[in-house]
């Protein structure tokens, strides 16, 4: 029989770690733009999968591909060919900038990868990474010392050493910050966690221009922003600025755990043989959910409807501005829109979810949403208006 909400919860205080803030809530079937929890009540979801599910939830061509490759091949190891990651692996460095791809299976592991990709790479007795405030690039001890956020770090001290945290944005203290052990600048092209921030103009081409100076490897950080949810496969591509290395998971396999690094091919032998590997990395079933993906981007054209459904959510939400005192400022690009106020936005996510609509908040006052680039327009205008309801209550 199937348990209750407070029964899940239940078995989570026995025998889960509680190092997560949990809703009350125990989820329980997802379809495209909808989620359904234990007791059959219905969400809108604007953030599905924490931004991993492109499509919303259990998209029917991705569950096709995983079901046909289940029935054939769970896993085999990378001691091993197999053609669905090669194929893969084909498919993003021709939409990206034709490099090679070592896959893992999250965003802080392709991360890892990068770093030690660098260590690998550069002249001895250089290693230092400059990175940024208000970054974010996940958990692991290499991933959380390269984040920007002092927060993150407590209680892990020391952290990491090689790691220089500059202002985003501002380029001559990245110029300045660089030193004789700095071989690389690693950045998220557009800030997620840290807020939905934009980069500046002008800032992403000067640091690939301090890159080529100064023998610098220029590494983007797209886990959030790359696969199509900006509206071009990668957010660098809205810059005209490449990077040598870029690390991509949530949206690449539409909610299957995955993770990629890709890179230049002039610097993909760094990676030298038997120096990294991961036992599920690039495995059948990823493999497969990633084909399936960006397949289904393009038979879809989804880039363009992520263009669409910012140009329309941005619509509605700066009206909100001009009405709303307490709506700061309206970011982003594509399906990745930041919505900040001037105070504190936890309780609209809470009170959203108790109209029927899932939200996040990020950075304290940045209202986030990463919906699925297909959700109707018509459940948008759904989502935004208990959205709007939450803002003018004041929550
Ligand atoms: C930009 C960025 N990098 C890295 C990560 C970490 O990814 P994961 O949680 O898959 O390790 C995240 C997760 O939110 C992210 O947004």
């Amino acid at each position: 029989m199937a348990r209750s909400s407070q029964e899940i919860i239940a078995l989570f205080d026995q025998y889960v770690i509680p190092n997560y803030t949990r809703y009350p809530v125990a989820l329980v079937r997802g379809d495209g733009p909808f989620i359904w929890d234990a007791e059959g009540k219905r969400y809108i979801d604007f953030f599905p999968g924490w931004g991993c599910n492109l499509f919303g939830h259990c998209p029917k061509p991705v569950v096709e591909a995983l079901k046909s490759q289940v029935e054939r091949l769970l896993h085999v190891p990378n001691s091993w060919y197999m053609e669905e990651q090669g194929l893969w692996a084909q498919a993003l460095s021709e939409r990206s900038f034709g490099g090679k791809a070592f896959f893992c299976n999250s965003g802080a592991e392709a991360n890892e990868a990068a770093i030690k990709l660098v260590r690998l790479h550069a002249p001895k007795g250089k290693y230092k990474i400059i990175t940024f405030l208000n970054s974010f690039h996940g958990r692991t001890m290499g991933a959380v010392s390269a984040t920007g956020q002092e927060k993150y770090h407590h209680g892990l001290e020391p952290i990491l050493p090689g790691f220089t945290y500059c202002e985003y944005g501002n380029l001559s203290a990245v110029e300045s910050a660089i030193d004789d052990e700095t071989a690389a600048i690693m950045l998220e092209p557009i800030q997620g966690e840290g807020g939905v921030n934009m980069p500046p103009a002008g800032f992403l081409e000067g640091l690939r221009k301090l890159c080529d100076e100064r023998g610098l490897l220029l590494i983007f950080d797209e886990v959030q922003t790359g696969c199509g949810r900006t509206g071009e496969w990668f957010a660098y591509q809205h810059f005209g600025v490449t990077p040598d290395v870029m690390t991509l998971a949530k949206t690449i396999c539409s909610g299957v755990a995955a993770g990629a690094m890709l890179v230049k091919q002039e610097y993909a032998a760094d990676l030298k043989k038997g120096m990294h590997a991961s036992t599920f990395g690039g495995n059948p079933i990823a493999a497969s959910a990633g084909i399936a993906t960006i397949k289904m981007v393009e038979e879809e054209g989804y880039l363009a409807r992520a263009k669409e459904v910012e140009k329309r959510v941005k619509e509605r939400m700066n009206k909100w501005k001009d009405e709303l005192d307490i709506v700061a400022e309206v970011r982003g690009v594509g399906a990745m829109i930041g919505l900040e106020l001037k105070i504190e936005g936890a309780c609209f996510v809470q009170e959203c979810m108790e109209h029927g609509l899932l939200i996040n908040c990020t950075h304290g006052k940045v209202i986030r949403l990463l919906p699925a680039v297909n959700t109707p327009f018509e459940v948008f205008d759904e989502g935004l208006d208990i959205l709007e309801a939450a803002l003018k209550k004041g929550a």
